[in-house]
């Protein structure tokens, strides 16, 4: 049961204490069950968008609250100075499932980043020694608040403030084969990429720009790396999304939907890095807490293949229900990661609308953006997409 309360009375308190980091919407999630949530008021909401692409079993997955709340009773925490067996088995499958070497087992997303750039910085130390530790990032990228990450977010609007940002980023635009050779000296020990920038407005990076670029990096003894962060776990149809592109990175980082909602980033490495980063170069508490790997071991048995398959069934149902929307002019992304491109109406308000009206739905710079749990049902699509529709069509 979800106990009654006005939506003003929790606005006052959280705004009162909360630094004014968010523009939240008038919205509190109390109490949930797939994708749809039951808010302070008692009301039901679909949610499309799934804490921004992190619950991704949505909400209430009975399997998944046990393996958390068993592991809870056995241990919490223990330091990484300890063993612990689910670690273990979680770090293990992962690596197996995945087809990589080793893993580093972090909190979040920025955290997984600055491990994959500090990973590449000292791979090429070791091998190259001093002043080739440039890493190239691309132009409308997001890879998190960090000062490493946002000064590796290739947005101008990041890098203010904060002066002085942290040294050797250069950017390129994506799919510039040309500006990317010329900026790949023998000052570079890395690249790091979105298959989908999701932050930057929902927008594929070319494939045929993503199998040049792996070429070069193979040739020059360049990392890449890949920050799975949102398009990862399942999201675009595909394990990691740079399956569809036919590439495989030497680096790779994951969070969101590794954890479900619980904290969890990891950064993934080939064999030729499984060594870069030894004891005392790098670590931290909480990564790789009993309690989240729990969680997320039971995610990583659920992304089966056919889950995969269902997941890019859905995303493609999606996207034939929204281009049958007049005001609705492109749709973009790959599976479940939706950016949608609307003809006269702005994006923001109609979000807004639809928060106030029994739906979430996200924004990504003009569009409206979806990143549904992967488990979200037929009825549950239907009965969104309803009323997006029933204000673009308004
Ligand atoms: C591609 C990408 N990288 C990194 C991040 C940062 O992740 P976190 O907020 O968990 O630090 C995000 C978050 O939106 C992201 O989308």
């Amino acid at each position: 049961m979800v106990i009654k309360m006005k939506i003003d009375t929790i606005k006052t308190q959280a705004d009162n204490a909360l630094m004014p980091t968010y523009a939240h919407f008038p919205v509190s999630i109390e109490k949930g069950n797939g994708a749809t949530f039951i808010d302070s008021e008692g009301k039901e909401v679909i949610d499309f968008g799934s804490g921004i692409g992190v619950n991704s079993l949505g909400y209430n997955n009975e399997g998944w609250i046990t393996a958390v709340t068993e592991q809870l009773k056995k241990v919490q925490h223990t330091s990484n100075l300890y063993y612990n067996s689910t670690v273990a088995e979680f770090a293990d499958a992962l690596c197996k499932k995945t087809g990589f070497d080793r893993v580093f087992l972090c909190n979040s997303g920025a955290e997984a980043n600055e491990c994959a750039i500090k990973l590449a910085r000292k791979y090429s130390f070791d091998k190259y020694g001093e002043n080739r530790y440039n890493i190239i990032t691309l132009v409308n990228s997001f890879h998190g608040r960090t000062m490493a990450t946002i000064t590796a977010t290739g947005q101008e609007h990041y890098h203010k403030f904060f002066d002085p940002f942290v040294q050797g980023f250069k950017y390129v635009e994506s799919g510039n084969t040309e500006q990317f050779l010329k900026m790949a000296d023998d000052t570079v020990c890395a690249i790091i990429l979105e298959i989908v920038q999701g932050e930057g407005g929902v927008v594929p990076t070319d494939f045929e720009y993503l199998k040049t670029v792996e070429k070069v990096c193979r040739e020059k003894d360049i990392l890449l790396i890949i920050d799975e962060v949102q398009t990862g776990m399942g999201r675009t149809g595909k394990l990691f999304a740079y399956e569809h592109a036919g590439i495989k990175p030497d680096v790779v980082t994951s969070a969101k939907g590794i954890g479900n909602g619980l904290p969890m980033g990891a950064c993934l490495c080939t064999e030729k890095c499984a060594n870069v980063l030894t004891a005392g170069t790098h670590g931290t508490t909480f990564g790789g807490n009993p309690v989240a790997c729990a969680g997320a071991k039971y995610i990583l048995n659920t992304l089966t293949d056919e889950f995969l398959v269902e997941v890019a069934e859905k995303g493609d149902y999606i996207r034939e229900k929204l281009c049958e929307i007049e005001e609705v002019n492109s749709v973009s992304g790959l599976g479940m990661m939706i950016g949608i491109e609307l003809k006269t109406k702005n994006a923001s308000e109609i979000a807004k609308k639809c928060s106030e009206n029994g739906l979430l739905i996200l924004t990504a710079k003009n569009k409206l953006r979806m990143l549904p749990p992967l488990v979200i049902t037929k009825e549950e699509i239907d009965k969104g997409l309803e009323i997006l529709k029933s204000f673009l069509e308004d």
